[in-house]
């Protein structure tokens, strides 16, 4: 092991501290990542795990972070360690496999999977996430959101930005367009990942990089994990294109409903401006996502759009599990989170 330079544990771009383990696979890896252990999970140990559960889910998540910002205390050169990337990609498998059963029908039909995207429920109806929290969303539920949220916000755009050197002319071009105006069109103030800090520094939580991990369900790791193996992955570039139309375009409509819910419960400016940026922004977005990186991509590669359909298919599987879980404890009156918000 090297030394490494540490960064004070409060600084802006210090990394978060490792999280706990969630069963055997995420205790061996944490181990070997923490320098306290050797022995990393066999291959079918992982084949064997629940695909959606919290032990396969954690391991993946701690696996991708090396890619992102690490761990305080692990070393860096263990982003492209052989073992570790063996671990991780038997895990991908299992995760791959059960997102291809799971998610959807599947097929070639691109336009109808975005339409579908579209369809928003005619007034009061919607059963989502965003729908609950403007009709009856209590601020403590607004809290957890945003703490589930953290996981990708704080690094918002990042995973995407991974497919830009597999694209090419009108995809390539379109989908740095929109990576500009989420990297905050040159002004640091404005990168949504900050917006986003300022949104949760607003509601009283703690807006550090990864400090939800251990609150955070198996469900809302999953929904980042798919996010970093689509981005990661030359060969799913049409998955992670299809996954970057599905935010975009679902995200207009469920921002503004999450604007007027921190509206109503009485949130700061800042934690209402991230949602209301991104009404204006992605209602822009959408249209350029659709006409240009997803048309674009097909032009060059039409062989890619039965991946895009998995990639929408995907992001919607676990957007409902997610969902599911968050509004199944919330109508119980208990916390979603595996360890509750301190008020
Ligand atoms: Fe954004
Ligand atoms: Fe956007």
């Amino acid at each position: 092991m090297t030394t490494q330079a540490t960064t004070p544990p409060g600084s802006p771009v210090a990394s978060p501290a490792l999280p706990t383990a969630r069963g055997p696979l995420s205790e061996s890896g944490l181990a070997v990542l923490a320098g306290s252990g050797t022995r990393l999970p066999a291959t079918d140990e992982v084949r064997r795990s629940d695909p959606y559960g919290d032990d396969l889910q954690l391991l993946l998540y701690v696996l991708y972070e090396l890619h992102y910002r690490g761990f305080a205390g692990v070393d860096e050169r263990l982003e492209w360690d052989p073992a570790l990337l063996g671990v991780r990609a038997a895990a991908e498998d299992v995760f791959l496999d059960a997102l291809r059963r799971d998610a959807g029908p599947g097929g070639q039909d691109v336009a109808g999977a975005v339409d579908a995207l579209q369809l928003e429920p005619v007034g009061d109806d919607g059963h989502g996430v965003s729908h609950h929290l403007r009709r009856e969303g209590e601020l403590w539920q607004l809290r957890e959101y945003a703490a589930v949220r953290s996981l990708y916000h704080l690094k918002e755009a990042d995973p995407h930005l991974w497919v830009v050197p597999r694209l090419r002319g009108r995809a390539k071009a379109a989908m740095v367009a929109v990576e500009f105006d989420e990297f905050g069109a040159g002004r640091a103030e404005n990168v949504h990942a900050q917006l986003f800090a300022d949104l949760m520094t607003d509601l009283g939580l703690d807006a550090r990089y990864g400090h939800y991990v251990d609150a955070a369900p198996a469900q809302a790791l999953a929904t980042v994990n798919l996010m970093s193996l689509f981005g990661l992955h030359r060969r799913l570039r049409g998955a992670l294109v299809g996954h970057f139309a599905t935010v975009e375009i679902t995200s207009s409509p469920g921002s503004r409903r999450l604007a007027e819910a921190l509206r109503r419960v009485g949130a700061g400016p800042a934690a209402q401006r991230f949602y209301d940026e991104h009404v204006e922004a992605d209602a822009v977005h959408e249209q350029v996502v659709r006409h240009e990186v997803i048309a674009g991509l097909l032009e060059d590669e039409p062989a890619l759009a039965a991946d895009v359909v998995l990639g929408i298919e995907s992001t919607g599987h676990l957007e409902h599990l997610l969902g599911d879980h968050l509004l199944a404890a919330w109508r119980a009156g208990r916390s979603a989170l595996r360890t509750p918000l301190p008020s």
